[in-house]
């Protein structure tokens, strides 16, 4: 079989194809999807990838299987791919450790102001130790809100509680687990810190409103390591600029690459180029989680990174 991948993976991570007798080649065409699964019969794509209805269709009648690099796979048209009988993977459960130590690394850094300090001393602005010198707040004894209860949601719950912070958490539905707060407003004003860790789905389009933003507290600052789009990114620039909270951590952009500009010059903002699962070992394993799947796929196993498709109807009102 004909295994296409869309980019250069880590060195080893095809072996499970290779062993298996799969030829893999590398599409050379950035961002030709469509080109990529015209002749295959597994495409590995990336999260930059847009695998939409035209894409897929080009493969339609061959490809099998579209396994992406990533725990997300918004990138993807998931009915599409049920309707052509084409199987999604996605790469959950290898990368939530080093997400969450991001994400947490965005709260002490926005709490702390270290963008700002860093910038000032880098700017040869720095002009000697001040008792009210870039003053900001600690994370031991706040509080840190979790939005969204997953693997990586609760992994930031470990971290916060070892560094000596209250944890509440919201989710769809009661998780039975301590903290849980039905209503995401009442988790905005009694947190610290907010850290997002939803899913980009129409139900979480621009989920941070402005109203949203103002109901959290002057010192308390925003966390998203999970999607640009859950953030209505002119009101958090707006809010950032007018005060409304102390900061934001991001390391996701709703256009990427591209950045809200009023966010580029928003005090408090710390922005990091969405590097949550950016380590050696957790990028090699993400691939050969994807690459085991198609590997399942194709020798006609179910493989447990399979996205479910999405439901053929939609559910009654
Ligand atoms: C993912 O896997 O969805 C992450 O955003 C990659 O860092």
């Amino acid at each position: 079989m004909r295994v296409v991948l869309t980019a250069p993976l880590p060195a080893g991570s095809a072996d499970p194809l290779v062993a298996a007798g799969h030829e893999v080649v590398v599409h050379d065409v950035p961002g030709d999807v469509a080109g990529a699964a015209a002749d295959a019969d597994a495409l590995v794509t990336l999260l930059t990838d847009r695998v939409d209805a035209t894409a897929l269709a080009a493969g339609a009648g061959r490809l099998r299987v579209v396994a992406n690099v990533a725990a997300g796979h918004d990138n993807i048209d998931r009915a599409a791919a049920r309707d052509l009988g084409i199987a999604v993977c996605a790469t959950p459960g290898v990368l939530d450790e080093s997400t969450a130590e991001v994400a947490f690394a965005l709260a002490l850094m926005a709490r702390r102001r270290t963008t700002d300090a860093e910038a000032t001393l880098r700017a040869g602005r720095w002009s000697g130790w001040a008792l009210d010198g870039f003053l900001g707040h600690d994370l031991h004894g706040a509080t840190m809100g979790i939005v969204g209860w997953g693997r990586i949601g609760r992994a930031l719950g470990r971290r916060a509680d070892a560094f000596g912070m209250e944890v509440l958490h919201t989710a769809r539905r009661p998780t039975g687990d301590p903290g849980f707060v039905a209503d995401l407003d009442d988790l905005l004003a009694r947190s610290d810190v907010v850290s997002l860790h939803v899913p980009a789905t129409p139900a979480t389009h621009h989920l941070i409103t402005a109203e949203r933003l103002r109901r959290m507290a002057p010192t308390a600052v925003l966390v998203n390591t999970a999607r640009g789009s859950v953030v209505d990114e002119g009101a958090l620039a707006d809010a950032l600029h007018d005060g409304v909270i102390f900061g934001a951590g991001l390391d996701v952009y709703e256009h990427e690459p591209q950045v809200h500009p009023r966010l580029l010059t928003a005090p408090g903002a710390v922005l990091l180029p969405h590097i949550g699962s950016a380590t050696v070992a957790t990028r090699t394993a993400m691939a050969r989680t994807a690459t085991a799947a198609v590997a399942d796929v194709l020798a006609g196993r179910t493989p447990a990174a399979l996205v479910p498709p999405p439901p053929t109807q939609e559910p009654p009102p």
